[in-house]
């Protein structure tokens, strides 16, 4: 079993880097084999809504989101990571999801097997998680058009300095037993 982790936040050893390599990490304890793609670090653009994608099985754009998908389509768990910028996920995020439109057909029919596993990593600076709650909740809806099958969300807070969830015990550990149990039936 593979699972692929997807890093928005252009913070390399930020919060959301961190708390995606930890649930890697528990899901690769459970057998797993696991990649990670910093997207901030990719050459991608947005979706140019040519609708190439309803009569072909894929984007006509060929850049790095290419391989990404190519790995999303093969993986049976995917970690998506984003911070909150303004009440939403990231523009980097933003970006790769709106590709994301390639992987439905013209009947909003998803090409991914159905089923993949899911989990939702974010990192916000306010410490009221509920603030920004709405986020992660609307591209679960997303994810749902795409025919996952989400199985966590885990929201970091008080996440201003790059650090700050290491400091988090409690999070690190909810991220680990995240991914474990993405090895499990
Ligand atoms: C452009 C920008 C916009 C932000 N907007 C918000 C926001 O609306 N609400 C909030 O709580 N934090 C906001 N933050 C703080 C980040 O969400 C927070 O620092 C987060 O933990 C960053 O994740 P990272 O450590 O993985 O980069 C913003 C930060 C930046 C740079």
């Amino acid at each position: 079993m593979k699972a692929l982790g997807i890093v928005g936040s252009p913070r390399r050893n930020g919060n959301v880097d961190t708390l995606v390599s930890k649930v890697l990490e528990g899901a690769q304890e459970a057998g797993l084999e696991t990649s990670k793609y910093i997207l901030n670090e990719m050459n991608y653009s947005g979706c140019q809504a040519c609708e190439y994608c309803k009569s072909h099985d894929h984007c006509r754009l060929d850049d790095d989101l290419t391989e990404l998908f190519a790995e999303m389509k093969e993986a049976d768990a995917v970690v998506f990571g984003s911070p909150i910028y303004f009440f939403l996920f990231s523009g980097q995020f933003k970006l790769m999801q709106d590709r994301m439109y390639s992987l439905i057909d013209a009947a909003f029919v998803p090409r991914l097997r159905p089923g993949k596993r899911a989990i939702i990593v974010t990192s916000q600076g306010n410490a009221d998680v509920a603030s920004y709650a709405k986020a992660a909740d609307d591209f679960a809806l997303a994810l749902k058009m795409l025919g996952f099958e989400l199985k966590d969300i885990i929201r970091m807070v008080d996440g201003i300095a790059p650090d700050a969830a290491l400091a988090r015990k409690d999070m690190l550990d909810m991220a680990r037993s995240a991914g474990a149990a993405l090895g499990r039936e």
